[in-house]
Order: C-alpha cells, then sequence, then structure tokens
C-alpha cells in the first residue's frame, strides 16, 4: 500500500488536506475570544507522557489535537488576552512562519544551505539597525552586517554579554573567565529581566550583577555614578532597558551614556530594547528612544512586538566590526564570507526565523507597523486614564509604551485596606480571572519605587500590556466592567 508517511509527488492532495485542515484550526483557534478553556489535569498529564508505538492516521491526529489539545492551549490571539504583547497576528507573519518550515534553509551557511535567505536576513537586520538610527554600512562579508538573528531576547541578550566580556578581557574567549568578580555587570534593581543575570553565569562571569536602586522604574543616576565610580576597573558593563518587562519604561539613554563614558569609556552599554525598539517605527514616537543609538549594542523582539509568530529575535552592534570577537571557524560548513553560523554563538543549526519578520515588514511596512505602534501605545493611555478617574484604582507607572500596572485599593483618597489585603485582593482577583479564563491580565512582584502606595513595598499589581491592533476602546471597558464583577463578587 502507498505510505502517507512522508511527503512525496503522489501524495501530495492528502498532505495538502491534512495541512489544510491544520490552517482552519489555526485560523479558528487564533480567531477564539477566550483565552484558555480548560486547564490541564494531573490524570492528563500520565497519558500525554505515553510513547506512541504504533503508526496513527494523521486525520486521526489532527481530530484529537482539535478536540483534546486546542481547549487547553493559551491564546495570546484573542483580544482577551492583555498580559503580553505577543499577539504573533500578523497575516504576512503567519505566513512567513509557515512558509520557512517547508524551506527549510539553514542560516548556518550561506553558500549551499541558504544562498538567497542569507541576503534576505542581512536585508531585515539592516530594516531594523536603521529603525533604533544605527549606521549601515556596505557589506562585503557577514563582519559587515551589524547584527545576528537569535532565538529569542535571551539568546540575543547572552550573546550581547559575551560581547561585553570579551570587550572587557581580551582574549576570554581562548583563557576562560579566571577571576569572575571582575566581570561585573549593572542593571537597574527589581526591573531587569532574568536573561541578564543567567546569561552571565551560563557564560562564566558568575553572579555578579550589582543591582542599583531606580526612581520611577528608571535608573537614579546619582546612585548610578557612584557605582560606576566604586567599581571602577571591575563593571564590564551597564544594562540599561528601553521598556523593562514590568512597566515598559524607558530609562534615561543619553544620560546613562554620558555617565558611563565619563566614568570609563572602555565599558560595554547594552540596550535591552526588546520592546522599545518598536516606538522606533512611528515618526511620533521615535523621539522616546533617542539615545539608543549611542549603546554597543541592542536587544530587540520582533516576536514580541511586531506581531510575528514565535520565535525570532535580533541583536544589533553599533560597530558590526565588534562580532569578530566571538566568531568561530570551521571548515565543515562555514568557513565562508557569509556564514551567519560563524557570529551566532550557541546557535547550530539555524531555521529560517526572520522570514516571518520580512514578510510582515514588506506587508505591512514601516508607515503601516509604525501606525499599529501608536495605536498599541494609545489603548494603554486609554486605559491609565480610565483608571486615573476612577476612584478604586490606582496606576503604578508613568505609562512610556504599552504596560499599565495598577492595583484596586478601595478608595484611594482614603485607603483603609493594609498593604497585606490590598496585595491579597489584587492576587484574588487575578485567581478568579485564570480559573474563568475570559480574560488575561499579568501579575508580579514589583517595588512601588515612587511610594504611590508605600514607598518600597513591595505590590502585587494587575498589568494591562497588549499588542493586539484589534484591541479598542470598547474591549478594555468590557474588561474593567469585567474586573469590577469580580469584585462585587469578592465583597458580597
Ligand atoms: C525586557 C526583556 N528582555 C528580554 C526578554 C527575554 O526575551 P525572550 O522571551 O524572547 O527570550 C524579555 C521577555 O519577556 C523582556 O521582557
Amino acid at each position: 500500500m502507498e505510505s502517507n508517511l512522508i511527503l512525496n509527488k503522489r501524495n501530495k492532495n492528502y498532505a495538502k488536506e491534512c495541512i489544510d485542515n491544520i490552517v482552519e484550526m489555526g485560523l479558528d483557534f487564533k480567531l477564539q475570544d477566550n483565552f484558555r478553556k480548560r486547564h490541564v489535569s494531573e490524570s492528563m498529564i500520565k497519558e500525554i507522557y505515553e510513547m506512541p508505538e504504533n503508526e496513527t492516521r494523521l486525520e486521526d491526529i489532527i481530530t484529537l489535537v482539535k478536540e483534546q489539545v486546542l481547549p487547553y492551549c493559551s491564546n495570546f490571539g484573542t483580544e482577551n488576552f492583555m498580559g503580553f504583547p505577543d499577539a504573533g497576528n500578523s497575516i504576512g507573519g503567519i505566513s512567513g512562519a509557515v512558509l520557512s518550515d517547508f524551506l527549510q534553509q539553514n542560516l548556518i551557511n550561506s553558500s549551499f544551505c541558504a544562498p538567497i535567505a542569507t541576503y534576505m536576513e542581512i536585508a531585515v537586520i539592516r530594516w531594523l539597525r536603521e529603525i533604533v538610527g544605527y549606521k549601515n554600512i556596505d557589506v562585503n562579508n557577514i563582519w559587515d552586517v551589524g547584527g545576528v538573528i537569535t532565538y529569542g531576547g535571551t539568546g540575543s541578550n547572552s550573546i550581547a554579554m559575551l560581547l561585553a566580556r570579551e570587550n572587557h578581557k581580551e582574549n576570554t574567549m581562548v583563557n576562560g573567565v579566571m577571576t569572575p568578580e571582575d566581570y561585573k555587570v549593572i542593571i537597574p534593581k527589581g526591573i531587569g529581566h532574568y536573561s541578564i543575570k543567567s546569561s552571565l553565569m551560563w557564560i562564566g562571569c558568575g553572579d555578579n550583577v550589582i543591582e542599583v536602586p531606580t526612581i520611577d522604574y528608571k535608573y537614579d543616576l546619582k546612585e548610578l555614578k557612584k557605582t560606576l565610580i566604586e567599581n571602577k576597573g571591575k563593571i564590564m558593563c551597564v544594562v540599561a532597558y528601553v521598556g523593562d518587562s514590568r512597566s515598559m519604561t524607558i530609562d534615561n539613554l543619553t544620560e546613562i551614556y554620558k555617565i558611563v563614558k565619563a566614568v570609563d569609556n572602555n565599558i560595554w552599554l547594552h540596550a535591552d530594547a526588546c520592546h522599545g525598539f518598536s516606538l522606533g517605527f512611528s515618526e511620533k514616537l521615535k523621539s522616546k528612544i533617542s539615545g539608543i543609538e549611542l549603546f554597543d549594542s541592542i536587544s530587540t523582539d520582533p516576536h514580541k512586538v511586531l506581531a510575528v509568530p514565535y520565535t525570532v529575535s535580533a541583536l544589533l552592534l553599533k560597530n558590526p566590526n565588534s562580532l569578530k570577537k566571538v566568531t568561530t571557524t570551521s571548515d565543515l560548513i562555514m568557513k565562508e564570507d557569509y556564514a551567519f553560523g560563524q557570529v551566532t554563538p550557541f546557535i547550530g543549526s539555524k531555521s529560517w526565523m526572520s522570514l516571518k519578520v520580512w514578510f510582515a515588514f514588506k506587508n505591512i511596512g514601516r508607515k503601516g507597523i509604525g501606525e499599529i505602534i501608536e495605536r498599541r501605545c494609545q489603548m494603554a493611555q486609554y486605559l491609565k486614564k480610565n483608571l486615573e478617574n476612577r476612584k478604586e484604582y490606582i496606576v503604578l507607572n508613568d505609562v512610556d509604551i504599552n504596560s499599565v500596572m495598577f492595583m484596586y485599593v478601595g478608595d484611594k483618597k482614603n485607603i483603609t485596606m493594609t498593604l497585606d489585603k490590598i496585595n491579597i485582593i489584587n492576587k484574588e482577583i487575578k485567581k478568579r480571572m485564570d480559573e474563568e479564563g475570559i480574560y488575561f491580565l499579568h501579575q508580579f512582584s514589583i517595588n512601588d519605587d515612587n511610594g504611590k502606595i508605600s514607598k518600597d513595598a513591595i505590590l502585587y499589581p494587575l498589568r494591562y500590556m497588549s499588542g493586539n491592533d484589534n484591541i479598542s476602546e470598547e474591549t478594555i471597558d468590557k474588561m474593567l466592567r469585567y474586573i469590577d464583577e469580580i469584585i462585587k463578587k469578592l465583597q458580597d
């Protein structure tokens, strides 16, 4: 009997039918309203782990997944998902993602693995460089490109730390880290993303971050200067956030640059702009990130903010040549001018992740993306104003981009609840939301660094952050009415 397991010219129609069903299922999934329908139970997990010994028809697997897997999946594409911006719902982005899996180009090497993909990936990197204000130079080899595509912000931040390490003490790649305490990195206290600290441990620099206090979720510049002076010679890098993971605050980029360079010109300046680079698309908003172009490296995460599916990130370098410091050469497949594999530490075979960014960019255009980012920021401002006009909510952050951290406090003019009670009730609101699975807002602990409720207390706010262009004022009003209902039930 003809096998339908491996694609060949005779079973093309069968494959198409199956894949059409998958596409239909994926679209329906993304377009459903609820964030999640069901919760995975303990008893299901055992079954999930069972090894399939024999063949199952693909049609049966598709039916099984539709009925027994999808209801348990989280849908980041619904407007009701207001926890992260990663909607992944641009039609161009999804098309590019699907196609890249078909094409199976391997960006480790250009000549035989990815002949045109390499140049299109270079194009994407050059477009992103332009967006953040870096200059592009003529490209004659991979070291002129000024960036690399990675699997996520964590990967981009890790390569940035590797570059900072080499810049601090040349040949650490060869000699190893002898005295980790001499490879310190400064991050802002309480708002840094864990990927910096973790990557430093991964690359042998140990747990040597120094956390500098913040004001309004930005570096306290006096404290930053003091820390730089006290640790002179031992600081390899200062990391600034252009939209931190919690409050999406943009730091004082130009000021940080001046302070750091005045103390030690050799310190590597890294901007984690996984979110904030998106403002560079908008003529109206790009001044908010001015100064970013002064930094030595910039992490960007198109999969978070450009409505493209997971995963894709780009690390951009002010000086393209700096990637020479972490180059890997092997004549196995990489020794050629345009082999990206030479400059992508931690990564071997690499799929054409940038194709979905290329599709979305080409499809929407720079201007169109800028308009999407503007609408996204407007929606956050709308929510912020709405909350500020209501007596029962306090907004904790200045809304720079698209994050609104807020807490229910009863009556903000006369708070009678204890801090513990405020945290408990806000955690309870979140718990109820998660149980019902209709809406999703994020929650985490954060220091009340501007004293909106109680200076330096640990708070558990509800956090709105969306990147879904379908969100409207009505969607936000509905979500607030939903929270009001929960609060009412909690008080009954
Ligand atoms: C500011 C920031 N940097 C880095 C990362 C890590 O990115 P990824 O999840 O793509 O690895 C995140 C993720 O949320 C982030 O918010």
